[in-house]
């Protein structure tokens, strides 16, 4: 409307200009045709009364001039007649004008003695009169007396104001039509074409080429439009070319590669867009805290670690809780924008949610309930109702945001975690031909204590609503099998591993999660410069280094961490001035008041030992508490000859996979939890149970002791495991999985 209006507003500003000026000639014309009219008219009537008049005045005639004065209070609107002596008084005046006696008349005087007619506008009462005076003269040209004829002039006014409400009338009339008209052919040569042609895109969009009718627009938008209907063949034909080629490559190569992950997607979803959904976005616009300036940061997550180089290899969309507080200042109209941001590769699509909303879902719920739930790190689940009715709320926001996106036929949904427990039943309600996938990448309790979940029916019904629910490691897929099987009604096929409930069958698999491998991987690419400042700020020369990279969670068992190197140092003090442990710390979660207090427990449990064990300018930790982006982090892998991972219980751990990646010298000892899902895989890290101390501190001591040759051995080994078991592969499996699932 605002375009119309642009495009019509000059059209009809010149019309009313042209309007005006023709209405304001027309009314002079008129108004000047009518004096003409009036004056002659009146002079005609004075010129014929003139004869009579003359005898009356040399007959002294009054009753003449009476009657002929008279003869005016019959004529139609304010007419009248005054004939008046040689001295200028009125002699006889038509009854209807008689107040005009009193009227002051100065130019009698003028008229007496030029001996000339006089005709002018003239105010009486209310009205404006013409009054032509004419001299009655005898025949040696002397003034007998004078004869007036007055005609009333309002009608004219009157007249004319109908003249313009007429024009104004026309004018409206036609500044309608215009913009009626301007408005259809608008829509019929603009609106229409372009909002088919939008359609069409749409449809283009969704893959669905059924609905694609070619276009018959002539004119230069025809010819647009011809331009973007070729481009788009072209884009077809060329996806469906590499939809094919890909699958001749997939099934030739037997590593899991970036390639062989595109080449798999491309074959196995075809047109169809890979959409991933994750409540933390990989990449986040926040203000920076010193300089005030926006800024892109990756946040600490095993997700985003994870599937970012998934996405960046096969294009697609992400849809995520747009959290960073300058988010909504790099979306486009659709809420989405390409990321990686230096070089786009694929779509972030944010949804907005209240803080109301964030506090329910994610602080709540999500983080206070089923996060310990599923840990069991004896911080007790928090479950409160508004917590439920607010995580129920956002997974509606999520579907419906969802929806918008999916293809017309057969998406593929791929879902990250206990955020999103509800969200494929409500996608499935409305696109029962969706196929979904939920990865759940934090451990599955047991029944017992999954039981505790007030709200347990209805997470386990909207979990089996998807097709395919994946885990890091066989004994959650196991718990989760148990659980389903005790507290809903279904049947468990333990031949398949897989739930029929209400005749739908959800296949639960193993995918262990990895990290993009050393093959093709850019982690070892980290400069001698970079390593040599670092030891250099830390005073690290000469050091025994161990790290942890961890966010600051009770689940990361970084209090016992502590705890053991404190122990460490009394049972070994010999290491003392010689050993540092680095702890990168990403605050986490501060909202939540058990995170906060973790955090101070931290804090003093560092001071402590610091102050316990501290010999002049050595101090055995250094806690660096902040977020470090991937790049930061790479150099502490590769200084680090021990890296630290003692999670109380972790779905699967990144952070040792990724530790072992960088390792390219082979030169590096991983300690890690046996409650980690990576320790499943990396049976050749000195593997540790974090509550008890006394093991833990000997196992930091015989990580420093081991002969490099046994360190290159494990290494080696370690190394080999996670390139073999890369994040591709995670993928490629899942994706493998899923469109078998696939219904026809
Ligand atoms: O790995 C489990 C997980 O909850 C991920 O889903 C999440 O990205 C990560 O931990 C970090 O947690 P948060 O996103 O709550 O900061």
């Amino acid at each position: 409307m605002k375009h119309i209006l642009l495009f019509i507003l000059p059209i009809l500003i010149i019309v009313a200009i042209v309007f005006t000026i023709f209405g304001i000639f027309q009314i002079r014309f008129e108004e000047e045709k009518f004096m003409d009219d009036l004056k002659r008219k009146a002079k005609t009537v004075a010129e014929s009364i003139e004869l009579s008049v003359r005898h009356t005045f040399i007959d002294n005639d009054l009753k003449s001039a009476n009657r002929l004065v008279e003869s005016f209070q019959k004529r139609e609107r304010l007419q009248g007649c005054a004939i008046y002596n040689k001295d200028g008084q009125i002699l006889a005046i038509t009854e209807r004008i008689s107040d005009w006696k009193q009227k002051d008349k100065p130019y009698l005087n003028d008229i007496f003695s030029a001996k000339s007619p006089r005709g002018a506008l003239e105010k009486f009462k209310e009205y404006s009169v013409y009054s032509y005076i004419l001299p009655v003269l005898d025949d040696e040209n002397n003034i007998l007396g004078l004869v007036e004829v007055i005609y009333d002039t309002s009608y004219m006014f009157t007249m004319l104001t109908e003249l313009w409400r007429r024009i104004s009338i026309a004018l409206i009339v036609l500044i309608s039509l215009i913009t009626v008209i301007a408005f259809l052919i608008q829509r019929q040569i603009f609106i229409l074409p372009i909002r088919r042609l939008t359609e069409w895109f749409k449809y283009f969009q969704k893959g669905d080429i059924d609905k694609l009718r070619p276009f018959e627009e002539k004119g230069e938008l025809g010819k647009l439009i011809s331009e973007v209907e070729q481009v788009a063949l072209g884009l077809r034909v060329a996806r469906k070319v590499v939809t094919e080629e890909a699958y001749v490559r997939v099934q030739k190569e037997e590593i899991w590669t970036q390639a062989k992950l595109r080449d798999l997607i491309h074959a196995k979803l075809g047109e169809n867009a890979f959409l991933v959904v994750s409540n933390r976005e990989p990449y986040m616009h926040v203000i920076d805290e010193i300089t005030g300036m926006f800024k892109c940061i990756r946040p600490a997550s095993g997700v985003v670690t994870a599937i970012d180089p998934i996405l960046r290899v096969c294009g697609g969309t992400w849809i995520a809780h747009g959290s960073g507080d300058a988010d909504k200042k790099f979306v486009n109209s659709k809420n989405k924008l390409g990321v990686p941001p230096e070089d786009n590769r694929y779509i972030l699509k944010r949804v907005w949610l209240s803080k109301e909303e964030e506090e329910g879902y994610y602080y709540g719920f999500s983080n206070e309930g089923l996060w310990p739930l599923c840990h069991v790190t004896h911080t007790r689940p928090i479950f409160r109702e508004t917590d439920w009715q607010m995580y129920k709320k956002v997974n509606l926001k999520f579907a419906e945001s969802i929806l918008e996106e999916l293809p017309s036929k057969n998406p593929f949904i791929f879902i990250q975690d206990y955020h999103f427990t509800l969200l494929s039943k409500m996608i499935k309600e409305k696109r029962p031909d969706a196929t979904i996938a939920l990865f759940w990448h934090i451990p599955w309790p047991n029944p017992e204590v999954f039981a505790i979940c007030p709200y347990q029916q209805e997470i386990l019904e909207g979990m089996l609503a998807c097709d395919l629910i994946g885990f890091h490691v066989q004994f959650h897929c196991n718990n989760f099998l148990d659980t389903v099987n005790r507290l809903i009604e279904c049947r468990v096929d333990t031949e398949k591993f897989s739930v029929i409930r209400l005749n739908k069958e959800t296949s639960v698999r193993t995918f262990p999660i990895s990290v993009n491998g050393y093959i093709n991987s850019d982690i070892t690419n980290v400069q001698e410069a970079q390593l040599d400042k670092i030891r250099k700020e830390l005073k690290l020369e000469d050091k025994i280094i161990a790290l942890g990279v961890d966010r600051i969670d009770y689940t990361k068992g970084i209090i016992e961490r502590m705890l053991a190197i404190d122990r460490f140092l009394e049972k070994y003090p010999e290491y003392k001035n010689k050993f540092v442990f680095i702890q990168l710390a990403a605050p986490s979660r501060t909202h939540i008041k058990r995170y906060r207090e973790l955090m101070g427990e931290i804090d003093e449990l560092v001071e402590n030992k610091n102050w316990k064990h501290s010999e002049g300018s050595w101090r055995p930790i250094i806690y660096l508490k902040r977020h470090f982006s991937p790049e930061e982090i790479k150099p502490y892998y590769k200084l680090a000859d021990i890296c630290i991972v003692s999670s109380l219980h972790d779905g699967m751990n990144l952070v040792a996979k990724e530790y072992v990646s960088s390792k390219d010298d082979l030169n590096g000892v991983l300690v890690l939890s046996r409650f980690t899902g990576a320790s499943r895989e990396l049976t050749d890290a000195i593997q540790i149970n974090p509550y008890s101390i006394e093991e833990f501190a000997d196992s930091i001591k015989f990580a420093i002791e081991m002969p490099p040759q046994e360190k290159r051995k494990r290494m080696e080994s370690m190394r080999r495991i996670v390139s073999e078991n890369n994040v591709y592969r995670w993928a490629g499996n899942i994706i493998t999985e899923l469109t078998s699932l696939k219904k026809n």
